[in-house]
């Protein structure tokens, strides 16, 4: 892993990508996780600290993966994306908003988020938001995320489970949203044989 590690940060692409100042991001974790979690691309708190799931969606994920009974350490988490799409910047030279990968940045990272995939071969990959189960089943793989979430997929034969991404529960606070991407984590947590307490089992059944 580190050699692949040095590989990516090294990449010509991936640097000629990223602006003066901030980072390519690779993934981090466990080379023995159960689990490996897959988002999008990094945004602004990813790539100015070189590292995935940093920022309010990472905050969110890493309680979602302490209520699974696991810690960050214990589990490794990379994306599809290696960089930061680009937008323009503002009058500071910061980048604000953030955009989806086009088809053309995804083929490219793509290899390397596999590679990263193979290495660490968990029990389970956790796809987190239509990007990344796009990018992982395919850009015509479905329409709505809802056709696909919940279930069981595969993605170069590990077994894969597609979920909503963090940051649809920050826009969607709502118990039943909640509920929806635990239910999915649930179902990860039964295939890798992880106990599940009676008060897991029960979160964000109220309405
Ligand atoms: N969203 C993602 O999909 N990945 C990150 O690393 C951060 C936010």
């Amino acid at each position: 892993m580190d050699a692949l590690r040095k590989v990516v940060l090294e990449d010509e692409q991936c640097l000629a990508n990223v602006r003066p100042g901030k980072r390519v991001v690779f993934g981090v974790g466990n080379l023995d996780a159960a689990i490996m979690f897959v988002g999008e691309a990094p945004g602004a708190e990813e790539e100015k600290l070189g590292e995935p799931f940093v920022g309010p969606a990472g905050q969110l994920l890493t309680k979602m993966i302490s209520a699974m009974g696991l810690s960050r350490a214990e589990v490794y988490i990379g994306n599809i994306m290696n960089w930061r799409p680009q937008m323009p910047v503002d009058a500071d030279g910061e980048q604000y908003g953030n955009r989806p990968p086009n088809a053309e940045e995804m083929n490219y990272c793509l290899p390397y988020l596999q590679a990263q995939i193979e290495i660490v071969s968990p029990k389970v990959v956790v796809a987190l938001g239509s990007t990344a189960a796009h990018g992982l089943l395919g850009a015509d793989a479905f329409k709505a995320l809802g056709d696909v979430r919940g279930r069981w997929h595969e993605f170069a034969k590990y077994p894969m489970m597609v979920s909503y991404h963090p940051s649809y529960i920050l826009r969607n606070q709502s118990n039943r949203s909640k509920r929806m991407i635990w239910e999915d984590l649930l179902q990860v947590m039964e295939r890798c044989d992880l106990p599940i307490t009676e008060k897991q089992q029960g979160y964000f059944l109220s309405v």
